[in-house]
């Protein structure tokens, strides 16, 4: 596996080598990046693991600066799953010095995780527009557990014609339900313990869906009874159409339940799809 730097390096490195599969990352790997990973190496000629941790998108600089950061295990995990090449550019490689750009998609993003942490999904929306257009993919691949960015990329993809196919993989969990996030190794073990009921929630509303139950106010209030249950109090916990994230009152066709919680400092996010 190939490691490069920046835009020049990475478009020798695909030209002419095929279908190109990107996957987007901002490191710290887990089972779910690896996920990703293998899937793109099914799919395609050549798999590009981008890895940067993108400042812009990051509302709170306690959560940057705590991000974690491990570029050699990274790329050791990526080779192993076969990635071709990693592109890990500085941030003065993605952002150059006169850079004066935003992309800023209104509607899906101005709500929920949007509203919360102001300028994150500009900063997602940017950098994702950037790393397409560096290395022209043809398919980028997305995990389901970031369900508003997926809404916002997808949202952007299409308004900017831009030619890529966005695939996405489902949630990868843990054995006890939690879903995988760069941020669980920041919870104490009473902390992760507790986390488990933000998929109980989750997997409680869908059980009582399977039941009969259409009232989205029912279905958020047993999410949150989980939740409160275990000392946690959500953010939200919103019963959204999975395209627009407008809420929906009564479940008629396929919805996303999507919830943000604080677990100690540690801020997880979480989603499930139901269907009547
Ligand atoms: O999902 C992520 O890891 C990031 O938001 C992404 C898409 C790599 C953009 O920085």
């Amino acid at each position: 596996m190939k490691i490069v730097r920046d835009v020049a390096a990475v478009r020798a490195a695909v030209a002419g080598s095929g279908r190109v599969g990107l996957v987007p990352t901002m490191g710290a790997f887990h089972e779910g990046h690896l996920s990703l990973i293998r899937a793109a190496r099914a799919a395609c000629d050549v798999v590009v693991v981008w890895l940067f941790v993108n400042p812009t998108q990051f509302n709170e600089k306690s959560d940057l600066a705590g991000y974690p950061r491990d570029e050699e295990r990274d790329a050791a995990l990526a080779a192993e799953c076969g990635a071709d090449i990693l592109f890990a550019p500085s941030v003065a490689a993605v952002y150059p010095a006169g850079f004066a750009t935003t992309v800023t998609v209104a509607g899906v993003a101005d709500v929920l995780e949007g509203a919360l942490r102001p300028g994150h999904f500009a900063g997602v929306a940017t950098v994702v527009a950037k790393m397409l257009n560096m290395v022209g993919p043809e398919v980028a691949f997305f995990g389901a557990k970031d369900a508003q960015q997926v809404a916002v990329v997808r949202r952007m993809v299409a308004d900017l014609d831009i030619g890529t196919r966005i695939e996405v993989l489902p949630i990868v969990r843990e054995a006890d339900g939690l879903a995988m996030s760069s941020r669980n190794v920041r919870l104490d073990p009473d902390e992760r313990r507790r986390a488990t009921a933000l998929h109980r929630g989750l997997t409680s509303a869908r059980a009582a869906v399977t039941g009969g139950e259409r009232d989205a106010a029912v279905l958020a209030r047993l999410v949150q009874d989980e939740l409160a249950d275990a000392g946690i109090a959500a953010e939200y916990v919103a019963v959204i159409d999975p395209d627009s994230f407008e809420p929906v009152e009564i479940i008629a066709g396929p919805t996303l339940i999507a919830l943000a919680a604080r677990v100690g400092a540690t801020r997880l996010i979480d989603n499930i799809e139901v269907a009547p």
